[in-house]
């Protein structure tokens, strides 16, 4: 899936202001991967907000495909996320009542997916990031690291031709590969996922195929094509 966006802005209290702080036009690659850091509080995860369509923009465009999904409906804009996006969480946003198992089958019941099918990946899914044996366990009972590969279990679970991840390491750091949602985030592009990810990881962005970085609010290019 191809991703461009065009003179973004969020103007909301420190976010980025209009002008000084719009990303430029820039555009993505079908099967690629974006790696985009920046010190906390530069809004790497506000971008990833509008591009996952969470929060309305203030000003400019964001393409998927060639369709401009910034300007449907927020009715079309859920139905968009629904089929097309899966995003892993900063903070997971698991939902406490509900056990690990049913966390990751609610992607499947948003877009009306037969159960089934749904199950039978889950499990596949939640069997090789290392969480199966937590299927029936609630988030509270969960470390972070576990709720994380929940949370990716969930994002993927439909196959969505865009993957965003916030910080999909974050809570492993140098913790166990089997099992590293970041890892197994980098490893979707083979299969023609494109992946746009937030991370503090040197390794993580090294293998991307574009690094952004956002400072103060603009989105600036290392590498790639040149475009930000
Ligand atoms: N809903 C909101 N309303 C107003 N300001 C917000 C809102 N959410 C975040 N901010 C502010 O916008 C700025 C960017 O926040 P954001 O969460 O995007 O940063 P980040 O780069 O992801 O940081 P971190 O690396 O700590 O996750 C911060 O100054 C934050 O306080
Ligand atoms: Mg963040």
């Amino acid at each position: 899936m191809l991703v461009r966006r065009a003179r973004l802005s969020k103007t909301s209290a420190s976010r980025w202001r209009a002008g000084s702080g719009a990303p430029r036009c820039g555009r993505g690659r079908e099967g690629g991967s974006a790696c985009g850091g920046g010190p906390s509080g530069c809004g790497k995860s506000t971008l990833l907000n509008l591009l996952g369509l969470l929060e309305p923009l203030d000003a400019g465009e964001i393409w998927l495909d060639d369709v401009c999904v910034s300007r449907l409906s927020r009715r079309a804009q859920c139905r968009v996320r629904g089929r097309s996006i899966g995003y892993i969480f900063q903070s997971f946003l698991l939902i406490a009542g509900l056990t690990a198992l049913e966390n990751v089958l609610l992607a499947a019941h948003y877009v009306g997916r037969p159960r089934p099918a749904a199950l039978a990946e889950a499990g596949r899914l939640m069997d090789r990031l290392g969480v199966v044996h937590r299927a029936d366990h609630y988030p509270a009972q969960l470390s972070g690291g576990e709720q994380q590969r929940v949370a990716y279990c969930r994002a993927v679970l439909n196959a969505p031709p865009l993957v965003l991840a916030d910080e999909p390491t974050g809570n492993l750091d140098d913790g166990p590969r089997r099992g590293d949602p970041g890892r197994a985030a980098r490893a979707l592009p083979e299969r023609g996922t494109s992946v746009i990810l937030v991370t503090h990881r040197a390794d993580a962005a090294a293998r991307a195929d574009r690094v952004l970085r956002l400072r103060e609010g603009r989105l600036e290019s290392q590498g790639g094509d040149g475009h930000s």
